[in-house]
């Protein structure tokens, strides 16, 4: 954008010219965006913001507005920007060290929530990449019994979780560790009665192809799933079966395309009762896998 052509007097004329930014630079959403954006540049809410499009922007504020416009324009994603996203209907902190949570990975809470049923009594689960928290805080909120051991291999990630179990009220029912997978949980001879995960599942090769927001701004740790994009997978599905309680169960975020051959690698295993779960898109979404008995560490 040219910073000489950023001259709005208004509230409403600076949400014209986002707008038609946005537009130009296929943006989805401009109009949806481009409210967010000012409106967390002005420090008002959204309806806040509709209710001031004819006031005056003092200077301070049109700099600012501009370059959180410019910012945007680069390809860096709304949530990075405002530093929050929305998920299991909780308001989440996101910085560029955690995978924006999608919304669906709501479907692999869904499903565990239900593989769980009410459970009254105390258990272990973890959640395998906990990036932002968001698969543990929503497991934990909606399970006051269940601990979760949220492992991640990013540091940074892992503060970023805490952050948010803090914020949503179940930092005692967490536990953090920064290992691979459910080495922690080896380690510390936790059983387990579910494993979930959303690991990095993109073949490396088709990185550079995703959307510009996805390719340069999100952590490649979060997306990398190796040559063929199963690499966690292969590993989870040996690794689960050393910390697995019997008739505990895996539940997994896959890739659109990943359904058969992650089924595969868990059937490989021992594990039973393979089940595919589409999304509202009628794709694969969520594997999820019963483990039979146990295994020799
Ligand atoms: C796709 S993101 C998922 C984040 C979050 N669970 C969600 O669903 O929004 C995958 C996460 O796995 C972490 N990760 C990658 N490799 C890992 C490994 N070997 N062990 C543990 N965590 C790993 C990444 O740092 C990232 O936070």
């Amino acid at each position: 954008m040219d910073r000489w052509e950023w001259k709005p007097a208004t509230v409403g004329e600076a949400l014209q010219a986002a707008v038609s930014f946005f537009t130009q630079s296929e943006i989805p959403s401009p109009r949806l965006e481009a409210e967010v954006l000012l409106a967390y540049g002005l420090g008002v809410s959204r309806a806040g913001l509709l209710a001031m499009l004819r006031d005056q922007l003092t200077d301070a504020q049109q700099a600012r507005l501009g370059e959180l416009i410019q910012r945007r324009l680069t390809g860096c994603p709304l949530q990075y920007i405002t530093g929050r996203q929305e998920f299991w209907g909780l308001d989440f902190a996101v910085t560029p060290a955690v995978l924006i949570p999608r919304p669906e990975t709501e479907l692999l809470v869904e499903t565990a929530l239900a593989l769980l049923g009410r459970q009254d009594r105390t258990a272990w689960i973890a959640d395998v990449g906990v990036g932002s928290g968001a698969i543990a805080v929503a497991m934990a909120r909606e399970r006051p019994r269940l601990q979760v051991l949220a492992t991640d291999l990013s540091e940074a990630a892992l503060a970023v979780a805490r952050q948010n179990a803090k914020r949503h009220g179940v930092a005692g029912q967490i536990r953090f560790a920064r290992g691979d997978l459910l080495d922690p949980a080896i380690d510390a001879a936790i059983r387990l009665k579910a494993v979930l995960s959303n690991p990095p599942y993109i073949p490396s090769g088709h990185i550079p192809s995703l959307q510009r927001e996805v390719a340069g701004f999100e952590p490649k740790l979060a997306l990398d799933g190796g040559e063929d994009g199963l690499d966690l997978y292969r590993r989870l599905a040996f690794k689960a079966g050393l910390v697995l309680e019997p008739g505990g169960f895996v539940a997994l975020e896959i890739g659109y395309n990943q359904g058969e051959a992650v089924s595969s690698l868990f059937a490989a295993q021992g594990f039973r009762d393979i089940g595919l779960i589409r999304d509202g898109q009628g794709h694969d979404r969520v594997v999820t896998a019963v483990w039979p008995g146990g295994k020799e560490r």
